[in-house]
């Protein structure tokens, strides 16, 4: 019935997420505002037509928090549905193949069924939707089992700031007994999987000042320090030979994986040439002693994200500048916390800079690093639900990336999350060219009603 529903559908399913994916809801600008409020719209009109009941659009000094719910029975399990519909901004424009706001399918190697490229497409509008549609299905043949509850947001991208007071606000409302997102990836399209971890972050920006003004760089450069050159420096001095990183204290709380969890995680298939002809590179590279699946799930990191100072016009000016800075993101994994690596940076950020040059150390937003259960009735349900739907058993992995703020429903709200989702890492999620699986967006909406069944059934 279910699957009858969906290949009726198939067309309507498309059509609605590429008016979703037609909206520029970026979080990270302001002048986007209004485009986040159409885009939570969009989802709340959404989730009525399909017989959500109490939806709304809760509103927070930043971008609303789309809720809705259907309590079939309050003697049933409760499923907490999350997810984010505020994208990361689309530059740089020139990139993109087509306009990240004009979605186009084409097809591509690993999706050679066609794919839709659109900025959002795969994080996280169409794996949003696709639980909106799975709702839509299971209302429309009778075949909701449970009770659901949706929580989308609009501020993952920027650190999900206004979510967290409006969870404490609303712990009653948010009962729940699982929260079940798709925000994360599989390994690839014939091999399913699901993360059991993510990592924190800890976010800084730092300025360094050297002379009070821009000098010639001919009168004074060599006698005055350079603050990108001292900059630049210090930023390289923070990884050693081995690319380890250099700040004291960094590893003290990581949590070492015993050698029959590194031999598990082993296990998910991995294939590193594929993985260089993908990026376009010669070789890869990290902290010595570990492989790629470990360097970006159970491994920390410090990365520049972004770096600038002085001319950067066309042509060449000679010119000393009297001030550099740069974005660094740390990646995080258990027990790290991202507050006490914030501080640590700070601290050794600053004793490392020369009498030249004075500091500032600016944290940003983070988040906490999380592991999820796989021997929990849920993430057993998500496991049989893949396996029926894919006809193979999903392997557990650890995801590289961050959602801050499923620590906090479990710090808060008390609850699990099961990390169901549906899209590869080669989608180019907050890259040009983002797109997301038409095979992946239906298998998305054909398994998650799977999950609720599962789920169900104690
Ligand atoms: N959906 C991603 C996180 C993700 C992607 C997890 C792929 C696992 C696999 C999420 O939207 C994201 O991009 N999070 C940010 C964190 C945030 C604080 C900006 C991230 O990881 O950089
Ligand atoms: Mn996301
Ligand atoms: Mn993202």
């Amino acid at each position: 019935m279910l699957q009858t529903y969906l290949n009726q559908n198939r067309e309507k399913f498309l059509n609605e997420l590429f008016e979703l994916l037609r909206i520029p809801s970026i979080s990270a600008d302001s002048a986007y505002h209004n485009d986040t409020i159409a885009a939570a719209t969009y989802i709340k009109n959404k989730l009525i037509e399909a017989g959500a009941d109490n939806v709304e659009l809760c509103h927070t000094a930043g971008n609303p928090i789309v809720y809705g719910e259907k309590i079939i029975d309050p003697n049933l399990p409760t499923v907490l549905v999350y997810g984010h519909y505020d994208v990361q901004p689309a530059v740089p424009l020139d990139l993109w193949e087509t306009p990240p706001f004009e979605p186009t399918i084409r097809k591509t190697e690993v999706h050679p069924d066609g794919a839709i490229f659109a900025r959002g497409s795969c994080d996280d509008k169409g794996q949003v939707y696709m639980h909106v549609k799975a709702f839509e299905m299971m209302m429309a043949t009778n075949t909701l089992p449970c009770n659901v509850k949706f929580m989308i947001e609009g501020e993952e991208e920027v650190g999900s700031t206004h979510l967290g007071p409006f969870c404490i606000a609303n712990k009653d409302r948010l009962k729940a007994d699982v929260v079940l997102i798709s925000d994360t990836s599989i390994i690839a399209n014939d091999t399913p999987s699901i993360d059991c971890g993510l990592r924190g972050l800890s976010y800084v920006e730092v300025e360094v000042t050297g002379p009070n003004r821009d000098l010639h760089s001919g009168v004074y450069g060599g006698a005055v320090a350079n603050p990108i050159n001292i900059l630049a420096k210090m930023i390289a001095s923070m990884h050693n030979e081995n690319n380890h990183i250099t700040i004291p204290g960094f590893y003290d709380k990581v949590l070492e994986l015993s050698a029959a969890e590194r031999t598990e995680l082993n296990k998910a298939p991995f294939d590193l040439d594929a993985y260089k002809k993908d990026l376009g590179i010669g070789d890869i590279w990290g902290e010595a002693g570990y492989n790629v699946l470990e360097r970006t799930g159970i491994r920390p990191t410090l990365d520049c994200n972004g770096i600038w100072g002085g001319y950067i016009g066309e042509g060449a000016k000679t010119v000393l500048p009297s001030k550099a800075f740069a974005k660094i993101s740390m990646r995080l994994v258990p027990n790290q916390d991202s507050h006490s690596i914030t501080d640590l940076f700070q601290k050794h950020f600053e004793s490392i800079a020369p009498a030249g040059v004075k500091v500032i150390v600016k944290p940003h937003h983070g988040g906490e690093p999380v592991v999820t259960p796989i021997d929990s009735h849920a993430y057993l349900a998500a496991e049989k639900a893949m396996e029926t739907t894919y006809g193979k058993k999903p392997i557990p992995t650890r995801g590289g990336g961050s959602i801050p703020i499923v620590a906090l429903f479990e710090k808060e709200l008390g609850l699990k999350s099961v990390l169901m989702g549906f899209g590869l890492d080669s989608d180019a999620l907050h890259s040009p060219n983002e797109h997301y699986g038409l095979f992946n967006y239906y298998k998305g909406i054909e398994t998650i009603p799977y999950f609720f069944q599962y789920f169900t059934q104690k």
